[in-house]
């Protein structure tokens, strides 16, 4: 059994994507390993937020986490900014950071691009972003992450930080190693499956958010960009938007893809789009009404309370101990 860590930005509602690639495999990992899921808020600020939006999307992301079937029994869900710790090693961490580190982090240069382009202005967090990302690993010496390939770089900065501190002051941190998980689907963007399904994207058609209404799923994916070649089959490089949905479809139902081409031999995209809804609705729809409930109840704050009392007691005896190797503080 070893140590996992993941969270999600609360930068807006989560989408299927979030849901295929990270909270249906947090819900199959919590029987397995020892979890700590959080919601990363403190990352989320590295763009700009409108802040009633930022409250309510970590709520949100609360109740799907246990709506999806977390169990705070088994894991711990906190909030970062609630775990004072992150900040702490996140300073000195960057204090241990070459410029030319950062400066190599490709998802800094699509970030900043795509920011100036939206004329916002860039702040120095979405640069310095990756020492908070490996502070948040390091920790609580989670031992695997769960990384997606944009992920990959980041994760690397997290161990070459780790065996750095602990070779300058002794063994302090657990090198991390990237968890790549059995079910790896990278879901795409609805009108142009060639780019990543985001749910901070401009254009509402690109994605389903796992709060969209059976009738926005069903035109949502009814409008989704597909080819004039007519069959339903995987190829990704030249049938992108099909092999999109018939990724979704088999990460939802769990049937393989060939089975899935075999059962829609001959039938036209119409009527394999029809059913790709219908699967989608047929999964969240349970989701949505759990969600729902759980918003009202006072469940919600008693699960973050002791998430966040759990974290910080790993989280403080951790910075302590990094503190005293640094030389910060009295304590001799
Ligand atoms: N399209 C996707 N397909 C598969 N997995 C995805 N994830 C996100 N999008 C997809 C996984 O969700 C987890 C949480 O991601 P995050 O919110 O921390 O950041 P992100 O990857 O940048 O997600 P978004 O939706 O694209 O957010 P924005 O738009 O704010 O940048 C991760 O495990 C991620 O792999």
């Amino acid at each position: 059994m070893a140590r996992i860590l993941s969270g999600i930005q609360p930068s807006g509602t989560l989408t299927i994507g979030n849901y295929i690639g990270a909270l249906k495999n947090y819900v199959k990992l919590q029987d397995e390993h020892e979890c700590l899921f959080f919601i990363v808020d403190l990352h989320a600020i590295t763009v700009p937020q409108d802040r009633q939006k930022l409250r309510q999307n970590i709520r949100e992301i609360t109740a799907l986490y246990l709506a999806c079937g977390l169990d705070p029994k088994k894991v711990s869900i906190f909030l970062q900014s609630e775990v004072p710790a992150h900040s702490e090693l996140n300073w000195v961490l960057t204090c241990n950071t070459g410029m030319g580190e950062l400066e190599r982090m490709t998802q800094f240069k699509d970030k900043s691009a795509n920011a100036s382009g939206k004329g916002h202005h860039i702040g120095a967090g979405l640069f310095t972003y990756p020492v908070l990302m490996a502070s948040d690993i390091l920790l609580y010496d989670a031992e695997m992450v769960p990384v997606g390939d944009d992920q990959k770089q980041h994760l690397e900065l997290s161990r070459d930080l780790a065996e750095r501190f602990n070779s300058r002051f002794g063994d302090t941190f657990t090198v991390p190693k990237p968890y790549i998980p059995p079910v790896g689907a990278r879901v795409m963007s609805l009108q142009d499956p060639t780019k990543k399904m985001s749910k901070s994207d401009d254009n509402s058609k690109n994605y389903i958010l796992m709060t969209d209404e059976p009738g926005v799923i069903r035109k949502k994916i009814k409008s989704a960009v597909t080819d004039m070649d007519g069959s339903v089959t995987y190829d990704r490089a030249n049938k992108p938007g099909i092999s999109n949905l018939l990724e979704i479809y088999s990460a939802l139902t769990g049937d393989p893809i060939d089975a899935l081409e075999a059962k829609y031999e001959g039938a036209g995209y119409g009527a394999f789009k029809a059913d790709v809804a219908e699967v989608v609705v047929a999964e969240l729809e349970p989701i949505q009404k759990k969600m729902k409930e759980l918003l009202s109840s006072p469940l919600l704050d008693e699960v973050l309370d002791e998430g966040a009392a759990a974290a910080n007691r790993l989280a403080n005896r951790k910075i302590k101990k990094v503190h005293h190797k640094v030389g910060l503080g009295r304590k001799r």
